[in-house]
Protein backbone atom coordinates (compact mmCIF):
# COMPACT_ATOMS: atom_id res chain seq x y z
CA UNK A 1 0.00 0.00 0.00
CA UNK A 2 3.34 2.50 0.10
CA UNK A 3 2.29 3.63 -3.26
CA UNK A 4 -1.08 4.66 -2.64
CA UNK A 5 -1.92 8.61 -2.06
CA UNK A 6 -3.80 7.88 1.06
CA UNK A 7 -2.94 5.89 4.28
CA UNK A 8 -3.10 2.22 5.49
CA UNK A 9 -5.37 4.12 8.44
CA UNK A 10 -8.09 5.62 6.00
CA UNK A 11 -8.60 2.15 4.62
CA UNK A 12 -8.60 0.20 7.60
CA UNK A 13 -11.03 2.90 9.26
CA UNK A 14 -13.25 2.11 6.06
CA UNK A 15 -12.96 -1.49 6.38
CA UNK A 16 -14.24 -1.73 9.60
CA UNK A 17 -17.05 1.27 9.67
CA UNK A 18 -20.29 0.87 9.78
CA UNK A 19 -21.27 4.49 9.35
CA UNK A 20 -19.73 6.70 6.79
CA UNK A 21 -20.66 10.19 5.12
CA UNK A 22 -19.19 11.67 1.68
CA UNK A 23 -19.18 15.41 0.99
CA UNK A 24 -18.54 16.27 -2.53
CA UNK A 25 -18.27 18.84 -4.74
CA UNK A 26 -17.33 20.48 -8.22
CA UNK A 27 -13.74 18.89 -8.51
CA UNK A 28 -15.78 15.40 -8.56
CA UNK A 29 -17.04 16.22 -11.59
CA UNK A 30 -14.00 17.55 -13.48
CA UNK A 31 -12.55 14.88 -14.97
CA UNK A 32 -15.98 15.22 -16.55
CA UNK A 33 -15.33 18.04 -18.02
CA UNK A 34 -17.67 20.28 -16.24
CA UNK A 35 -16.14 23.36 -15.22
CA UNK A 36 -15.70 24.28 -11.36
CA UNK A 37 -16.54 27.43 -9.83
CA UNK A 38 -13.29 28.92 -8.02
CA UNK A 39 -10.47 27.10 -10.38
CA UNK A 40 -8.66 29.33 -12.84
CA UNK A 41 -11.03 29.49 -15.55
CA UNK A 42 -13.87 28.01 -12.85
CA UNK A 43 -17.72 29.67 -13.56
CA UNK A 44 -16.93 32.34 -11.28
CA UNK A 45 -13.99 33.62 -13.13
CA UNK A 46 -15.85 33.97 -16.30
CA UNK A 47 -19.41 34.99 -14.92
CA UNK A 48 -19.87 37.58 -11.92
CA UNK A 49 -22.24 35.31 -8.84
CA UNK A 50 -24.40 38.14 -8.36
CA UNK A 51 -25.06 38.69 -12.02
CA UNK A 52 -26.52 35.52 -12.50
CA UNK A 53 -27.24 33.51 -9.39
CA UNK A 54 -29.68 35.18 -7.68
CA UNK A 55 -32.92 35.67 -7.33
CA UNK A 56 -32.62 39.76 -8.15
CA UNK A 57 -30.71 38.86 -11.30
CA UNK A 58 -33.04 36.41 -12.68
CA UNK A 59 -36.19 38.98 -12.18
CA UNK A 60 -34.35 41.68 -13.71
CA UNK A 61 -33.16 39.54 -16.52
CA UNK A 62 -35.22 36.28 -16.65
CA UNK A 63 -33.80 35.18 -20.19
CA UNK A 64 -30.14 36.35 -19.57
CA UNK A 65 -30.50 33.77 -16.44
CA UNK A 66 -32.37 31.53 -17.99
CA UNK A 67 -30.01 30.82 -21.11
CA UNK A 68 -26.38 30.93 -18.83
CA UNK A 69 -28.91 27.82 -17.21
CA UNK A 70 -29.55 26.22 -19.84
CA UNK A 71 -26.10 25.71 -21.30
CA UNK A 72 -25.00 24.46 -18.26
CA UNK A 73 -27.60 22.29 -18.38
CA UNK A 74 -26.89 21.32 -21.98
CA UNK A 75 -23.21 20.49 -20.80
CA UNK A 76 -24.11 18.27 -17.59
CA UNK A 77 -26.88 16.35 -19.61
CA UNK A 78 -23.87 15.84 -22.34
CA UNK A 79 -21.08 14.68 -19.76
CA UNK A 80 -20.41 10.99 -18.65
CA UNK A 81 -19.66 10.28 -15.17
CA UNK A 82 -16.26 9.74 -14.52
CA UNK A 83 -14.34 6.90 -12.90
CA UNK A 84 -14.62 9.10 -9.20
CA UNK A 85 -18.54 9.39 -9.54
CA UNK A 86 -18.83 5.21 -10.40
CA UNK A 87 -16.42 4.45 -7.44
CA UNK A 88 -18.75 6.86 -5.47
CA UNK A 89 -21.58 4.56 -6.69
CA UNK A 90 -19.77 1.27 -5.46
CA UNK A 91 -19.23 2.47 -2.46
CA UNK A 92 -22.49 2.66 -0.84
CA UNK A 93 -23.24 -0.85 -0.78
CA UNK A 94 -20.46 -1.56 1.78
CA UNK A 95 -22.10 0.96 4.29
CA UNK A 96 -24.92 0.03 6.31
CA UNK A 97 -25.42 3.65 6.55
CA UNK A 98 -24.21 5.98 4.21
CA UNK A 99 -24.83 9.31 2.41
CA UNK A 100 -23.04 10.87 -0.23
CA UNK A 101 -23.93 14.68 0.34
CA UNK A 102 -23.51 16.59 -2.65
CA UNK A 103 -23.09 20.55 -3.36
CA UNK A 104 -22.83 19.18 -7.31
CA UNK A 105 -26.41 20.01 -9.16
CA UNK A 106 -25.12 18.28 -12.42
CA UNK A 107 -27.19 15.04 -11.90
CA UNK A 108 -23.67 12.78 -12.67
CA UNK A 109 -23.79 10.88 -8.96
CA UNK A 110 -27.59 10.04 -9.79
CA UNK A 111 -26.52 8.81 -13.35
CA UNK A 112 -23.63 6.94 -12.11
CA UNK A 113 -25.97 4.84 -9.96
CA UNK A 114 -25.39 6.11 -6.61
CA UNK A 115 -28.87 6.42 -4.84
CA UNK A 116 -28.12 7.18 -1.22
CA UNK A 117 -27.47 11.04 -2.50
CA UNK A 118 -28.34 14.41 -0.29
CA UNK A 119 -28.53 17.12 -2.78
CA UNK A 120 -27.52 20.30 -0.72
CA UNK A 121 -27.77 22.83 -3.70
CA UNK A 122 -30.48 21.48 -6.32
CA UNK A 123 -30.40 19.95 -9.19
CA UNK A 124 -30.14 21.72 -12.33
CA UNK A 125 -32.02 19.56 -14.32
CA UNK A 126 -34.97 19.89 -12.85
CA UNK A 127 -37.17 23.84 -12.99
CA UNK A 128 -40.23 24.69 -11.50
CA UNK A 129 -42.26 27.67 -11.71
CA UNK A 130 -41.96 30.79 -9.36
CA UNK A 131 -45.72 31.60 -8.82
CA UNK A 132 -47.42 28.29 -8.79
CA UNK A 133 -44.52 26.17 -8.60
CA UNK A 134 -45.34 23.52 -11.23
CA UNK A 135 -42.50 21.17 -11.73
CA UNK A 136 -41.39 21.82 -15.41
CA UNK A 137 -39.67 19.31 -16.71
CA UNK A 138 -39.11 18.99 -20.22
CA UNK A 139 -36.05 19.37 -21.58
CA UNK A 140 -35.04 23.00 -22.66
CA UNK A 141 -31.48 22.69 -22.88
CA UNK A 142 -31.47 22.55 -26.76
CA UNK A 143 -34.19 26.00 -26.98
CA UNK A 144 -32.35 28.50 -28.49
CA UNK A 145 -34.25 31.93 -27.76
CA UNK A 146 -33.51 34.52 -30.11
CA UNK A 147 -32.15 37.66 -28.94
CA UNK A 148 -34.81 39.76 -27.63
CA UNK A 149 -37.04 36.93 -27.13
CA UNK A 150 -39.72 36.79 -24.61
CA UNK A 151 -38.60 34.33 -21.32
CA UNK A 152 -39.60 30.51 -20.48
CA UNK A 153 -42.69 30.97 -18.77
CA UNK A 154 -45.09 28.36 -17.20
CA UNK A 155 -47.61 26.33 -19.10
CA UNK A 156 -50.28 26.85 -16.39
CA UNK A 157 -49.68 30.03 -15.27
CA UNK A 158 -47.39 32.14 -17.34
CA UNK A 159 -45.13 32.68 -14.59
CA UNK A 160 -40.85 32.49 -14.79
CA UNK A 161 -39.54 29.22 -14.95
CA UNK A 162 -36.51 28.69 -12.82
CA UNK A 163 -33.87 26.64 -12.18
CA UNK A 164 -34.41 24.06 -8.88
CA UNK A 165 -31.09 25.30 -7.64
CA UNK A 166 -30.25 27.12 -4.35
CA UNK A 167 -29.24 30.74 -5.58
CA UNK A 168 -27.20 33.15 -3.59
CA UNK A 169 -29.13 34.42 -0.60
CA UNK A 170 -31.09 31.33 -0.56
CA UNK A 171 -31.64 28.96 2.13
CA UNK A 172 -30.70 25.53 1.81
CA UNK A 173 -33.66 22.72 1.20
CA UNK A 174 -34.22 22.16 5.12
CA UNK A 175 -34.57 18.67 5.01
CA UNK A 176 -31.49 18.28 2.77
CA UNK A 177 -29.05 20.37 5.51
CA UNK A 178 -30.84 18.53 8.60
CA UNK A 179 -30.32 15.15 7.02
CA UNK A 180 -26.46 16.11 5.77
CA UNK A 181 -25.69 16.92 9.60
CA UNK A 182 -27.49 14.17 11.03
CA UNK A 183 -25.06 11.78 9.06
CA UNK A 184 -22.41 13.77 9.46
CA UNK A 185 -22.57 13.64 13.61
CA UNK A 186 -23.11 9.54 13.53
CA UNK A 187 -20.51 8.48 10.79
CA UNK A 188 -17.39 6.82 11.87
CA UNK A 189 -15.61 8.28 8.45
CA UNK A 190 -16.18 10.98 6.36
CA UNK A 191 -14.64 12.22 3.20
CA UNK A 192 -14.54 15.41 1.54
CA UNK A 193 -13.40 15.52 -2.11
CA UNK A 194 -13.43 17.43 -4.51
CA UNK A 195 -14.53 20.81 -2.89
CA UNK A 196 -12.85 23.75 -2.03
CA UNK A 197 -14.64 23.96 1.48
CA UNK A 198 -15.46 27.60 1.11
CA UNK A 199 -19.33 27.59 1.10
CA UNK A 200 -21.25 27.07 4.19
CA UNK A 201 -23.34 25.02 5.47
CA UNK A 202 -21.60 22.89 3.30
CA UNK A 203 -18.36 22.89 4.81
CA UNK A 204 -19.68 22.47 8.01
CA UNK A 205 -20.20 18.86 7.43
CA UNK A 206 -16.84 17.50 7.22
CA UNK A 207 -16.13 19.59 10.62
CA UNK A 208 -19.26 18.62 12.26
CA UNK A 209 -18.49 14.45 11.39
CA UNK A 210 -14.98 15.29 13.41
CA UNK A 211 -16.37 17.29 16.01
CA UNK A 212 -18.49 14.15 16.73
CA UNK A 213 -15.67 12.22 16.39
CA UNK A 214 -15.38 10.50 12.80
CA UNK A 215 -12.34 9.82 11.22
CA UNK A 216 -12.02 12.86 8.12
CA UNK A 217 -10.10 12.93 5.18
CA UNK A 218 -10.45 14.96 1.80
CA UNK A 219 -9.62 14.31 -1.20
CA UNK A 220 -8.20 16.88 -3.59
CA UNK A 221 -5.93 18.07 -6.35
CA UNK A 222 -4.73 21.00 -3.68
CA UNK A 223 -5.22 21.19 0.11
CA UNK A 224 -8.37 23.29 0.73
CA UNK A 225 -9.49 25.44 3.24
CA UNK A 226 -10.37 23.29 5.84
CA UNK A 227 -7.02 20.86 5.17
CA UNK A 228 -5.89 22.00 8.20
CA UNK A 229 -8.62 20.76 10.54
CA UNK A 230 -9.19 17.40 8.79
CA UNK A 231 -6.99 14.32 10.03
CA UNK A 232 -5.79 13.53 6.51
CA UNK A 233 -5.34 15.18 3.43
CA UNK A 234 -5.11 13.02 0.24
CA UNK A 235 -3.16 14.76 -2.91
CA UNK A 236 -4.94 13.23 -6.24
CA UNK A 237 -7.64 13.89 -8.42
CA UNK A 238 -11.35 11.88 -7.44
CA UNK A 239 -10.97 10.20 -10.39
CA UNK A 240 -7.96 8.33 -10.00
CA UNK A 241 -8.22 8.07 -6.19
CA UNK A 242 -11.43 7.38 -5.39
CA UNK A 243 -11.34 4.12 -7.02
CA UNK A 244 -7.79 2.76 -5.90
CA UNK A 245 -9.26 3.78 -2.62
CA UNK A 246 -12.74 1.99 -3.13
CA UNK A 247 -10.46 -1.09 -4.16
CA UNK A 248 -8.23 -1.44 -1.19
CA UNK A 249 -11.28 -1.01 0.94
CA UNK A 250 -13.04 -3.94 -0.55
CA UNK A 251 -9.53 -5.89 -0.23
CA UNK A 252 -9.10 -5.56 3.47
CA UNK A 253 -12.31 -6.09 3.96
CA UNK A 254 -11.64 -9.46 2.16
CA UNK A 255 -8.43 -10.15 4.00
CA UNK A 256 -10.39 -9.51 7.32
CA UNK A 257 -12.83 -12.08 6.62
CA UNK A 258 -10.14 -14.87 5.73
CA UNK A 259 -8.42 -14.34 9.30
CA UNK A 260 -11.47 -13.75 11.49
CA UNK A 261 -12.18 -16.55 13.75
P1 LIG B 1 -15.03 24.97 -6.14
O1 LIG B 1 -14.85 25.35 -7.57
O2 LIG B 1 -15.05 26.06 -5.14
O3 LIG B 1 -13.89 23.95 -5.71
C1 LIG B 1 -13.56 22.83 -6.47
C2 LIG B 1 -12.43 22.11 -5.76
O4 LIG B 1 -12.15 20.93 -6.48
C3 LIG B 1 -11.13 22.91 -5.66
O5 LIG B 1 -10.63 22.82 -4.32
C4 LIG B 1 -10.19 22.18 -6.63
O6 LIG B 1 -8.83 22.21 -6.21
C5 LIG B 1 -10.75 20.77 -6.59
N1 LIG B 1 -10.53 19.96 -7.80
C6 LIG B 1 -10.47 20.35 -9.10
N2 LIG B 1 -10.33 19.29 -9.91
C7 LIG B 1 -10.31 18.18 -9.11
C8 LIG B 1 -10.21 16.78 -9.33
N3 LIG B 1 -10.10 16.28 -10.57
N4 LIG B 1 -10.24 15.96 -8.27
C9 LIG B 1 -10.36 16.45 -7.01
N5 LIG B 1 -10.45 17.75 -6.73
C10 LIG B 1 -10.45 18.61 -7.75
O7 LIG B 1 -16.36 24.08 -6.06
P2 LIG B 1 -17.23 23.69 -4.79
O8 LIG B 1 -16.40 23.55 -3.57
O9 LIG B 1 -18.09 22.56 -5.18
O10 LIG B 1 -22.85 26.70 -4.92
O11 LIG B 1 -18.12 24.99 -4.65
C11 LIG B 1 -19.12 25.02 -3.66
C12 LIG B 1 -20.29 25.82 -4.12
O12 LIG B 1 -19.87 27.11 -4.59
C13 LIG B 1 -21.01 25.26 -5.33
O13 LIG B 1 -21.91 24.21 -4.99
C14 LIG B 1 -21.77 26.46 -5.82
C15 LIG B 1 -20.71 27.54 -5.70
O14 LIG B 1 -21.17 28.78 -5.37
C16 LIG B 1 -24.03 27.09 -5.40
O15 LIG B 1 -24.21 27.29 -6.58
C17 LIG B 1 -25.07 27.28 -4.35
Amino acid sequence: MQNNPFSAELVDRLAVARRVVVLTGAGVSAESNIPTFRDVGGLWAKFRPEELANVNAFLANPSLVQGWYRERKRIATEAEPNAGHHALAGFEALFDDFALVTQNVDNLHQRAGSRKIIELHGNITRSYCIDCKLKHDEDDSRTVLPEGHASICCPACNGLIRPDVVWFGEMLPAHAIENALLAARRASVCLSIGTSAVVYPAADIPLVAREAGAYVAEINIEPSAIAAMLDESVIGSSGNVLPVLVDAVREARRSMKKYAT
